[in-house]
């Protein structure tokens, strides 16, 4: 079946309304549900360090790339397709005194402006659910990524199958033009020569901060009605209820992925 989502929903998904919006519902500068405990976890799992070099594909507004930074004093690149999201992440850095650790630029997950092994860490939270071509993501990663480096990374992914007509409205719900499976990720990681040391089931984490949004949406009807109107405030309810029913029945959820390259 042919997606329903293409380039144009996703950069309205992030439109500065958009994002703005989400990072009001999230509570922080992360966009991704995986948040700063993944972003914990993977940094333990990989040993970054202040010698460090890190690619952040799908930066956002930089939520994940300013915390590493800051967090383990390394060198930290983020790329994005949207360009405002680079420029704002590049303003956030020098406000947070990172400017001199970190470099924003514009670009797609698929075509990495980057010579090979020019990172030493290949990292993503949440972002590779919005590429319609994983595998060449994937790809990427180990192309950019040095050897004896790691490629870490959450996503998004269906962990059973999904009705036609009931898959085609998650993804719009999600901006996503197809889900991968862990399964899928493993493969496509093995065949570009990695293994993989961590698969990780991070659903809950995924449906924990779900709820917290659904929460603070609720929160903010009146804003939202005013801002849009009260049937924009119904739709987004009605499209959050769905998304938590496919997490609670295991139809979708979050892995969370640690591999490295020979
Ligand atoms: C769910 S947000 C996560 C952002 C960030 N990783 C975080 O945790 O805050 C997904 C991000 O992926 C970006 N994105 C979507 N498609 C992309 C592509 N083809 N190449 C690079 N970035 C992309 C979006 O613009 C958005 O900033």
């Amino acid at each position: 079946m042919s997606s329903v989502i293409g380039e144009d929903d996703i950069r309205r998904n992030y439109s500065r309304v958009g994002t703005n919006l989400i990072e009001q519902l999230y509570g922080d500068d992360f966009l991704s549900l995986s948040g700063v405990e993944s972003s914990d976890a993977m940094i333990a799992a990989t040993g970054i360090d202040a010698e460090t070099r890190v690619l952040d594909i799908g930066c956002g507004v930089g939520g994940p790339t300013l915390h590493l930074a800051e967090t383990t004093g390394c060198h930290a690149t983020g790329i994005d397709l949207m360009e405002w999201h680079a420029e704002e992440a590049a303003a956030r850095a020098v406000t947070r005194g990172l400017g001199s650790r970190t470099v924003f630029k514009a670009g797609d997950a698929t075509n990495l402006p980057f010579d090979d092994a020019s990172f030493d860490v290949v990292w993503s939270q949440d972002a590779w659910c919005h590429v319609p071509d994983k595998a060449a993501v994937v790809r990427e990663a180990s192309r950019a990524v040095t050897t004896g480096g790691h490629i870490a990374f959450t996503d998004w992914v269906a962990l059973s199958d999904m009705a036609p007509d009931y898959l085609a409205e998650v993804q719009m719900a999600v901006a996503s033009p197809n889900f991968a499976t862990p399964l899928l990720y493993r493969t496509w990681l093995n065949n570009e020569g990695c293994t993989v040391l961590d698969n990780e089931d991070i659903s809950d984490r995924f449906a924990a901060r779900y709820r917290s949004m659904i929460a603070n949406l609720n929160a903010l009807e009146a804003q939202v009605s005013n801002q849009f109107s009260p049937r924009v405030f119904a739709i987004m309810q009605e499209k959050n209820t769905m998304i938590l029913k496919a997490f609670e029945d295991g139809k979708l959820g979050g892995v969370q992925i640690v591999a490295r390259k020979p």
